[in-house]
């Protein structure tokens, strides 16, 4: 932790804010001595027999006397009272002092510091620690109430860039992360996340309390009651100031909140479930997202920015019956076109993985009330094609591909505007590949440099029905045509150069809606209707191939996948595998929800180097990861050639395979359109090494199964992605006997 080069701390006001930076700073041996001032004598003394302090002063003129130039003055007063203070400072605050303030409302600080200067002086800089506590005085000071909490800094044009330096430093020393914003839009942001919440709560408890008919009502409160009003007890001085000097902002949240509130009354009195459903589950989803941001790092970066390395430890096994997760395809298309039929659609095994959430939460904020997920049922009650509403902002689709290409031909067709953003990942992901098709049918979508996203798609244009002949075999491509043509007039077909998964068409067709196949082309007619129904997404052919090639590289494994999706559109890696040699058995078949579904038996089997047939590729599109992990185990090469699509998925994973098979000492040659790999069928065939997953989840998962034939610890980097599509990964991974750690 970085040290401040401050002299002397004198802290105004020694209370919970102002005692606890002391305490931090004197625990992290940032200053040199700690001075209080306080107005009670009593204070004093407690600071001084609680160690907060090393003196203390009733008189704040008489404490500035002992001050030099690098000596900073921390002023931690109810937001009124900072202008006294200020006052006393003009005649008496030594050359080269630094001072700062911790009060919650910036706008009234900088207004108290023109009043006493003519302006705010370039040695103040105004401040606000996120962060405290329902208990107030010195008493209640500790030396980490600011460790991993946020603090504003809120320069203005004139502030000292060396003494900006100097607090942000200060604040670093305690533990806090500094960011800066301007004075009105820390105390709008405020408003809404602070002060809002205290005045409710404030308000409800004294309503509560002054409730006549219900004089013990306390007495029948429970938990509910104490998390929601456990704020209703900080100190009331404190709280009347920031009412009375951030009145504006303050104002404007309890408007907003008023209108919301008489909507849920009249939700209730009216019983209107679905409305009262809509506000629930919207709600549950943020907090839930809140509470997780919470539990992985206080108040700091979302959850897709934590790092992940996993472990890989030679010496492990697979065996056991495993079912994996839901198919991500289904499951994002499950949500789509429930969101779009008329009643409510049931969903079963749906994937709880970071991409299919992303569409869920779209759908959301476009105004569909969708119960869940849990436990993979979620409940989805469709608006009807017509019934989406315009989101409040741009659409975070995380680092989900499919949501983005999908949702582009659906959104193409609705009457309002949309922005559709991504990850670092998503970002660099090709778009004009949709937007292409999608103009020619009428729309209007702008993108990013070189068809790169942000995508904003424009509202309110007529589509009319194309023939398209795909350029690529991409599913994503086909279904934002097909999605789009639900809208358009007349009309609309695809064609594509060899097959690629048709859920969408499937589906389209489980929710009635006419879709004639034939051959390689689909086509459909606009302005149907989609009628609910239930979905069962089995577990998805693309997270079971991990535990396939696991299987078949692992000498005496027997592994059962339960319930796994074996559509002909993506049986690629049986069929490979299988080529290779695996030893593949697909048990109990069965058709589930339109979808054909089996248990899959792997068990190992000696393999051998193939060339992989093109007709293939489409079909395990998603699996060349981990196929390539069984190349490097097999008996001779294998070439891969038509799949230059790889190199525009989450990562180049053509390059990215490459790189890592290299690193662990397996020569492998990438090529335009593929790969060439020696294989090896020596035991340990990996050696150990650190490869780097580029944040994309299938590499991440490819290079965990290799350490069942390593000779030592693979580390592999940035694997927090995996959580995308198989969140459970090392779960399983681990209880089928691999020995992989996170980090
Ligand atoms: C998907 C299609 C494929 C696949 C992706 C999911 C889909 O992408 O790689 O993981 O759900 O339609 P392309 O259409 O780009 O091949």
């Amino acid at each position: 932790m970085e040290k401040s080069h401050i002299g002397r701390l004198l802290v105004v006001g020694v209370g919970l804010i102002g005692g606890s930076f002391a305490l931090s700073l004197k625990a992290a041996g940032a200053c040199r001595e700690v001075i209080g001032v306080a107005l009670q004598e009593e204070v004093c003394e407690e600071a001084k027999k609680l160690g907060v302090v090393d003196r203390a002063y009733t008189s704040l003129p008489e404490a500035l006397d002992l001050l030099e130039e690098g000596d900073l003055v921390f002023i931690a007063v109810p937001t009124l009272a900072v202008e006294s203070v200020f006052a006393q400072l003009k005649d008496n605050l030594p050359e080269g002092v630094t001072v700062t303030d911790a009060a919650s409302v910036k706008g009234s600080v900088q207004r108290s510091a023109e009043k006493v200067w003519g302006r705010v002086p370039n040695f103040l800089v105004l401040g606000h620690p996120i962060a405290g506590s329902e208990k107030s005085g010195v008493s209640a000071a500790r030396d980490d109430l600011y460790r991993d909490h946020r603090v504003i800094l809120t320069p203005v044009p004139d502030t000292d860039v060396d003494r900006l330096r100097l607090v942000a430093q200060a604040w670093q020393a305690a533990g806090s992360e500094v960011l800066t914003m301007s004075v009105e839009e820390h105390d709008e942001v405020l408003a809404a996340t602070s002060h809002l919440p205290h005045v409710i709560a404030f308000s409800l408890v004294d309503t509560l309390a002054h409730d006549a008919e219900n004089e013990n009502i306390f007495r029948y409160a429970a938990g509910g009651f104490r998390d929601f009003t456990r704020i209703a007890s900080s100190d009331p001085v404190m709280w009347r100031d920031i009412m009375l000097a951030n009145r504006d902002a303050i104002l404007q949240a309890i408007d907003l909140y008023s209108l919301n509130l008489s909507s849920l009354r009249s939700a209730i009195a009216s019983g209107d479930s679905s409305a009262l459903m809509g506000v629930f589950t919207r709600a549950k989803a943020a907090r839930d997202h809140f509470t997780k941001m919470l539990a992985k790092q206080a108040y700091s970066e979302p959850m897709q920015a934590k790092e992940v390395t996993f472990i890989a430890q030679p010496g492990g096994t697979v065996s056991g019956k495993l079912r994996v997760p839901g198919d991500k395809s289904m499951s994002h298309r499950s949500i789509m076109l429930g969101s779009l039929a008329e009643g409510v659609t049931e969903v079963e095994g749906f994937l709880e993985g970071e991409d299919a959430l992303a569409t869920l939460q779209a759908f959301r904020d476009m105004g569909v009330v969708i119960e869940g997920p849990d436990k993979g049922r979620v409940t989805i009650h469709g608006v009807g094609l017509h019934g989406l509403q315009a989101p409040p902002g741009p659409l975070y689709l995380g680092n989900s591909g499919t949501s983005m290409r999908l949702l582009a031909g659906l959104l193409a067709g609705q009457g309002f505007d949309v922005t559709l953003t991504g990850d670092e990942s998503l970002s660099k992901r090709p778009m004009n590949r949709v937007a292409s098709p999608l103009r020619e049918m009428g729309a209007a979508i702008e993108t990013g440099p070189e068809g790169r996203p942000p995508l904003l798609i424009k509202g309110g244009k007529p589509l009319s029905g194309i023939n398209y002949r795909l350029p690529m075999a991409s599913a994503q491509v086909k279904s934002a045509v097909l999605l789009a043509g639900l809208y358009a007039e007349g009309e609309t077909s695809t064609e594509e150069p060899a097959p690629t998964r048709d859920h969408t068409e499937r589906m389209l067709q489980g929710f009635g809606y006419a879709v004639e196949r034939n051959g390689a082309c689909a086509t459909l007619r606009g302005s149907g209707r989609l009628k609910a129904c239930r979905i069962d997404v089995p577990a998805d052919i693309s997270s079971a191939a991990f535990f396939m090639v696991a299987a078949a590289i692992s000498p005496g494994a027997d592994v059962m996948l339960e319930h796994v999706g074996i559509n002909p559109t993506r049986d690629g890696v049986i069929n490979i595998l299988r080529a290779m040699g695996g030893d593949i058995e697909l048990l109990n078949k069965r058709t589930v929800g339109g979808e054909p579904v089996a248990d899959i038996r792997v068990r190992y089997a000696p393999l051998k180097g193939i060339a992989i047939p093109e007709d293939q590729v489409p079909l395990a599109i998603d699996e060349f990861p981990a196929l390539f992990i069984a190349a490097a185990c097999a008996q001779g090469q294998t070439v891969l050639t038509g799949a230059e699509e790889l190199r525009v998925k989450e990562s180049d994973r053509i390059q990215a395979m490459a790189n890592g098979l290299s690193a662990l000492g397996v020569s492998a040659e990438p090529t335009a359109d593929g790969i060439v790999i020696d294989g090896s069928p020596e035991d340990a065939v990996f050696s150990g090494g650190t490869v780097d997953s580029l944040g994309d989840h299938r590499i991440a998962m490819a290079f965990a199964v290799a350490s069942l034939r390593a000779k030592d610890t693979i580390r592999i980097l940035h694997c927090a992605n995996v959580a995308t599509s198989f969140p459970n990964f090392a779960e399983l991974a681990v209880g089928a006997g691999l020995k992989l750690q996170l980090a």
